[in-house]
Order: C-alpha cells, then structure tokens, then sequence
C-alpha cells in the first residue's frame, strides 16, 4: 500500500550515515538527510526530524553502528586494552543519543541493546583461543564488532516491522467496517516501521477492503496529526478529517467515534501510558461517553522498570514551540509564561485495552502485559 514503503530510517549505503525523511519539514517538503555526527544525531531527535518511539530506536540503533567504526578504529590504535576503550566510547556515544529525549523508552532501550550486543560479543570472543596469525586478540575481536551492531540493528528494525503487522492484526480485531475512530498525534508508518502502532488496523482494514472515518487531532504545539497523520491516511486512500484538539468532546458527543486508538511512548508496569500530549484528555473524554479507548504499541514499549506513570520522565520542550512555532508571527505576547510538557500520562484505570504484537493486554494490566512482555523475551530467545 502507498505509505507503508516510506523508508523514514534506513542505513546510508556506505554504511556512515543514516538517511532519514525529515519529519519537522512534512508534508510540504519531502526530503532525505543524511546524518553522520553524535551531534547530528542528537539534534534530529531532538527537532523531531525522526520521531516517534520506535522510529527513535531503529535511528538510535543504526546511529550506534555508525558510531561503532569509528570508536573501533580509534580503540585499535589505542596501545593497550581496546576492548575496553571500544566499549568506553560507544557508551558515552549511547548515553548522549539517550539525552535527546527521555519520555520514549524505545530510544534507551535501543541504545542498550546495542551496547550489551557489543559487550556480549567482545566476552564470547575473549573466550576463544587466540590465533597468533592473525594479529593481537583485542584488535582481530574489535575489527569484527561493527558488523555484528549492524546485524543487530537490521534485526531491530525487522523485528519492528513484524510487530507493527502483528499489532495491526489485533487491533483490527477490535474494530468494525464503517466505524469512526479518533487518534492523537501520529503512530503510522512515518514513527514505526510499515504499518505503525496506532494506525496499523486502519491501515490493514483498507488493504482489505473495510472503510473507517477517522478523525485526527491536530495535536498542538507541534501539529503531528494535522502534518503527518492525515499525510499517511491521505496517501493510503483513507476518510480522515482534521479537526483542533478541543474538538474531540464535539465528535465523540456527536456519536461519530467508536473508538480511540492511540500509540505510547513508554507503558508502566501497571498500565499508565505516556503519550503525546492531549492524549489523557482524550481517554477522561472517551470514559465520559462510553467509548473505548485503546492504546497500541511494541512490547519493547513496556517499562517493566517503572512501577507507574509516575515513574516516567517527561520531556519539557521550547516555550516557542506554543508562542511562535507555525505561525507567521508570534501569537501571545513576548517573554509570557509557557508550559510545554510533550507528553503525559493516562491513568490506566482510563484504558480498555493495550494491544502489544503479543495480543490484546486487559486489565489487570500488570498480570497481562507481565505476561506479553515475558512471551516476547521467550520469543527472542528461542530466535537466538
Ligand atoms: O514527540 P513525538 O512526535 O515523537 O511523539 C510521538 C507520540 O507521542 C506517538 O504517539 C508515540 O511515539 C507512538 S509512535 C508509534
């Protein structure tokens, strides 16, 4: 389908660089940078030209490759225990990437699966006899780590693209041809891989055949939905209508929602979702009116480390985001107080369901998401 081809993150094709589609310029300007430096790829998370949760991952996990040639190199020429030089320089690199943003989980845990990737490899090489032909054993272990990071953030980027197509099969379970559905933000193919989270089931449904109306919230301050949702829906043929966040209570009101699917930027252990900014509002609304509310995303998505949402830490942004940003000039008086947080958090009593590629977790959800989260890692650990 026209969409799910979008290739917002890719590997370059020598291999120094990771190419992404500049979100911050959709959907007037399609354009493709190239991004080589740690201060590259900090800033385009941090602008948001790749957004997203799991979109930041895959970018944070070819990044690390990236980086990883260049830190092995320096490591090599380094006169004792590169190995440990190696490792020194890919964690400082990881934990810069991990400051652009802390809300999405993906981007930590990304950046942590590389990094343990590394290691693991360095120690099973370690184990083995060296062989004096072919050079000191630190420098023949680090020369091969950057193909083993690459492999493994390809594997990060294909496991993304099965979960999203594994998460859109539930979630269309969960909805009907015909009906009306609200999002917030955008969790399509532009922040996931293929189908995305949130959008996954409208997008399967219309390759089968099944027509949904969707209403998008244009998601201020940054107009992820008003940009980029209703680019994705439009491009894949789908009904969709803009409509200003303080709209939503009008539509639901009106009867024309059926339900709410949003994506999460990282789940509690209890079930407390961070998403987008808006996205509690729209839950307290969907209670209010009887419409169920689901949130979708990769169990990668699930922070079994934090105990609730108040655990997570939320992302505050540039007040200029709200006073100028999109505006030919600004629109509230100069120097005005401003409170930007980019996400917040839905109370899980709010949720009807959270769909992982695992299935759909009901409450209680610290039993059924403890359960998807411990499939999936059954799951890569048979793979492996
Ligand atoms: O600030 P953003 O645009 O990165 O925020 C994105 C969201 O909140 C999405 O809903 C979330 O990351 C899920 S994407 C599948």
């Amino acid at each position: 389908m026209d969409g799910l081809d979008m290739q917002n993150v890719r590997l370059g094709e020598d291999g120094k660089a990771v190419v992404i589609l500049d979100q911050s310029l959709l959907p007037g300007e399609t354009r493709y940078i190239e991004i080589r430096t740690p201060e590259e790829m900090y800033e385009a998370i941090r602008h948001l030209k790749v957004r997203g949760a799991p979109a930041i991952g895959i970018f944070a996990a070819y990044c690390m490759y990236v980086l990883s040639v260049e830190a092995a190199t320096a490591a090599m020429a380094e006169p004792e225990d590169s190995s440990r030089s190696f490792l020194k320089r890919i964690r400082k690199n990881g934990d810069h990437l991990k400051s652009s943003r802390p809300t999405a989980v993906n981007l930590a845990w990304a950046v942590d699966r590389m990094v343990l990737t590394a290691q693991t490899a360095l120690e099973d090489l370690d184990k083995k006899p060296a062989d004096p032909q072919q050079g000191e054993a630190g420098e023949r272990a680090l020369s091969i780590i950057p193909e083993i990071m690459r492999q493994e953030a390809v594997k990060i980027h294909e496991e993304d693209m099965a979960m999203c197509r594994a998460i859109a099969e539930h979630g269309l379970t969960l909805i009907e041809d015909g009906d009306g559905i609200l999002t917030h933000c955008n969790a399509g193919p532009l922040a996931t891989s293929q189908y995305g989270t949130a959008l996954g089931p409208i997008l399967l449904g219309k390759e089968r055949g099944l027509d949904f109306k969707v209403f998008a919230d244009e998601t201020r301050p940054l107009l992820q939905g008003a940009r980029l949702t209703t680019y994705e829906l439009n491009r894949a043929g789908v009904d969709v209508t803009l409509i200003c966040d303080n709209m939503a209570s009008m539509v639901m009101k009106n009867g024309w929602i059926k339900a709410c699917l949003v994506g999460c930027d990282r789940v509690a252990a209890n079930g407390d979702t961070a998403n987008k900014i808006g996205t509690s509002g729209v839950a307290i609304l969907a209670k209010h009116y009887g419409i169920p509310f689901y949130v979708l995303g990769p169990s990668s998505t699930v922070d079994l480390d934090c105990p609730t949402g108040d655990d997570i830490p939320i992302e505050l942004r540039d007040p200029d985001e709200i006073r100028e940003k999109f505006y030919s000039r600004p629109m509230a008086p100069e120097g005005v107080g401003c409170y930007n947080p980019a996400f917040d958090v839905t109370d899980s009593s709010l949720i009807t369901a959270i769909v992982t590629e695992q299935g759909i977790c009901r409450p209680p959800f610290h039993e059924s998401l403890g359960e998807a989260v411990a499939r999936a890692e059954r799951q890569k650990k048979g793979m492996r």
